[in-house]
């Protein structure tokens, strides 16, 4: 990159952070595969709740791409709201520590709700939002997530709906981000190792 010294002295601070190309990552899921498994979900969770209607709770912002999607692929009534969580980071350890940044704009007591995650990690933020919205007495409760790395559980929870089993990697697209990059990329890739700060 040509950046003369009147160039850089106007660039603002961020732009200096350099990420690599989503393109030198290889794909995990394409956008494709995503698309089937979004379908298959849509489909099993139309047949689950037949004739009755659903609230999809999103938690930001990493699952908001895939609640667009499934939402859009589930063929009973819906609604969605979102809720957002103190992150710590799935690249590190964490404390445990979840706190609620954002609550449900709409009461959700006597509904059929399902958590929308974009991914399931240690199962710590799911943990601490189910006990948090079964204290609004839904009718039930079920979680869909797109991603499940089950090696990482560091609490038992377990997805309902799952679009993809993953091993113990840095993945990033479709929702997941690195510093809060690549959330737009249409396909799941893996994120370099040496760089994810594992
Ligand atoms: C990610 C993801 C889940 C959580 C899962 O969120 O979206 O909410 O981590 O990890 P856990 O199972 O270990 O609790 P993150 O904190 O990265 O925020 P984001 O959704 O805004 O990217």
């Amino acid at each position: 990159m040509n950046m003369s010294v009147n160039a850089s002295a106007t660039q603002p601070k961020s732009s200096s952070v350099s990420f690599p190309s989503a393109s030198t990552m290889d794909v995990l899921f394409t956008q494709a595969e995503i698309a089937d498994r979004v379908k298959a979900i849509g489909d099993e969770i139309s047949a689950d709740y037949a004739g009755q209607s659903i609230v999809l709770i999103g938690v930001l912002k990493g699952a908001a791409i895939f609640l667009s999607d499934l939402a859009r692929a589930i063929q009973v009534n819906n609604t969605f709201d979102f809720v957002s969580v103190s992150s710590y980071g799935r690249a590190r350890v964490s404390s445990g520590a979840v706190k609620l940044i954002k609550d449900i704009d709409n009461p959700i007591e006597g509904k059929h709700v399902i958590l929308v995650e974009d991914i399931l990690d240690t199962g710590l933020t799911l943990s601490y939002l189910r006990g948090l919205m079964l204290q609004h007495k839904p009718a039930s409760l079920k979680i869909a997530t797109c991603l499940d790395k089950p090696e990482r559980r560091l609490v038992p929870i377990e997805a309902d709906y799952v679009a993809f089993k993953i091993p113990n990697r840095f993945v990033i697209g479709y929702g997941m981000d690195y510093a809060e990059n690549y959330r737009n990329l249409p396909d799941i890739r893996l994120f370099p190792e040496e760089l994810a700060g594992h």
